[in-house]
């Protein structure tokens, strides 16, 4: 479901004036449709050119029209002129301020909303009154099904988008004898690490809730331990321990292992961190099982144990779609990732950007391994 800056979506917004969220909301900007286009626009065209997938629409109004109700330029422009094809998303509670004062008509706001274009809705609280007034309003036909299909196909990507976005760092020790994609008969496998089966962990921060929650009662959708489940052959035999002990890795006679590991679900405010390294139980694991490993969430220190891998993956935040996931490790589809930020070293080498003097990244930006779908695995 939600991606955060997981699943990367580069997220750029309608706004024409950047502004403080408390303000925001007052902020006309006035200027003609060419003054529009001329000033605030060109900025915006080679994101939309480039297939940014999500646009958030902005608290603001354009010459006294909210952007949240803004039917002309949200689909007229934006989708029909320039065929935008991801999906847009409302800002925080940013319907409820269609009305001034906000919420003044929560059926008017929810109706002018899904009419101006807007596919997903940022309803951080009362989330059950808007399922419900939109349910009314579909049924009394006031909001056609055919926007409501609409909007969902803009969103359905998501478990083809995780599997596009997987970027695979290293893959067996040379080219000539490469790990992945796993065969999906084995005699035994292992998933193990604190994200394998943590569907809160997989959407991270800005699901649900503003800083997000563990755990799997959290939303529906398929962790990656259920998804190897269900990919693997009937007769391969899956053993999943969070936390297993190297005694336990030592004495089975694993064909492979998958660990997933990565950082708590986070927000921006609360989980502003200076932290990049991974939580110390996750390094345990690595150390003592030494598989695949795949890392969610922002660039994160694990030079020293990238020798002890066979494979690497950075997997972002998946969200929902564990499958995505588990149709690349198993080759279902192959890993066409590219980074979209340099992997340092250390974090004492901070900050390092590609086109810098002294660049001498992990992995450098655009860096990712490709593997070919396997028909017959
Ligand atoms: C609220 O909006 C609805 C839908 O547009 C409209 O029918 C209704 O008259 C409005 N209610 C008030 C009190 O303005
Ligand atoms: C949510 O909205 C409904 C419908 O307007 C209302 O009855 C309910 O009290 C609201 N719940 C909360 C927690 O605000
Ligand atoms: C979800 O799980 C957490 C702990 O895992 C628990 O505290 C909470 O009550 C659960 N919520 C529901 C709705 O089951
Ligand atoms: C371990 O598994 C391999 C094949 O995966 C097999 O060749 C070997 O005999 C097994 N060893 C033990 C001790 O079971």
């Amino acid at each position: 479901m939600l991606l955060e800056e997981a699943k990367l979506l580069l997220v750029l917004s309608i706004m024409w004036v950047m502004l403080a969220r408390p303000t925001a909301s007052m902020r006309t900007t006035l200027i003609d449709w060419h003054g529009l286009l001329r000033v605030h626009m060109p900025g915006y065209y080679s994101s939309i050119f480039n297939r940014v997938s999500t646009v958030i629409i902005s608290y603001s109004s354009w010459n006294g029209k909210k952007m949240h109700a803004n039917y002309d330029l949200v689909t007229g422009f934006l989708e029909n002129k320039l065929h935008f094809r991801g999906f847009v998303i409302s800002d925080w509670q940013g319907i409820d301020r269609i009305t001034s004062p906000p919420y003044a008509n929560y059926s008017y706001s929810v109706q002018a909303g899904v009419h101006a274009g807007i596919d997903m809705f940022m309803v951080p609280y009362n989330y059950t009154e808007f399922i419900g007034e939109l349910k009314f309003q579909v049924k009394n036909n006031f909001i056609p099904m055919s926007r409501i299909d609409d909007a969902v196909r803009r969103v359905e990507l998501a478990k083809e988008a995780v599997g596009k976005s997987l970027v695979l760092l290293k893959n067996g020790e040379n080219a000539d004898n490469p790990l992945l994609p796993l065969p999906k008969k084995a005699t035994k496998i292992l998933v193990a690490g604190s994200h394998a089966d943590d569907l809160g962990a997989q959407c991270g921060g800005w699901t649900i809730q503003w800083q997000g929650l563990d755990g799997n009662n959290l939303t529906i959708g398929a962790t990656i331990l259920e998804a190897i489940k269900k990919t693997v052959d009937p007769s391969t035999q899956l053993i999943y321990e969070e936390n297993p002990h190297s005694t336990s890795v030592s004495s089975n006679n694993f064909s492979y292992a998958i660990v997933v590991v990565g950082k708590p679900p986070y927000a921006e405010t609360f989980d502003d961190s200076l932290d990049l390294t991974l939580p110390d139980t996750d390094l345990t694991i690595i150390t003592n099982v030494c598989g695949v490993v795949i890392i969610s969430g922002h660039p994160i220190s694990i030079q020293p144990y990238v020798e002890k891998m066979d494979a690497l993956v950075a997997a972002w935040l998946p969200g929902t779609e564990g499958q995505g996931v588990a149709d690349v490790l198993f080759g279902d589809y192959g890993f066409t990732g590219k980074l979209a930020h340099t992997c340092f070293k250390t974090v004492d080498q901070l900050p390092m950007n590609v086109g810098d003097k002294y660049y001498d990244p992990l992995f450098p930006f655009g860096f990712g391994l490709t593997t070919e779908p396997v028909k017959a695995n």
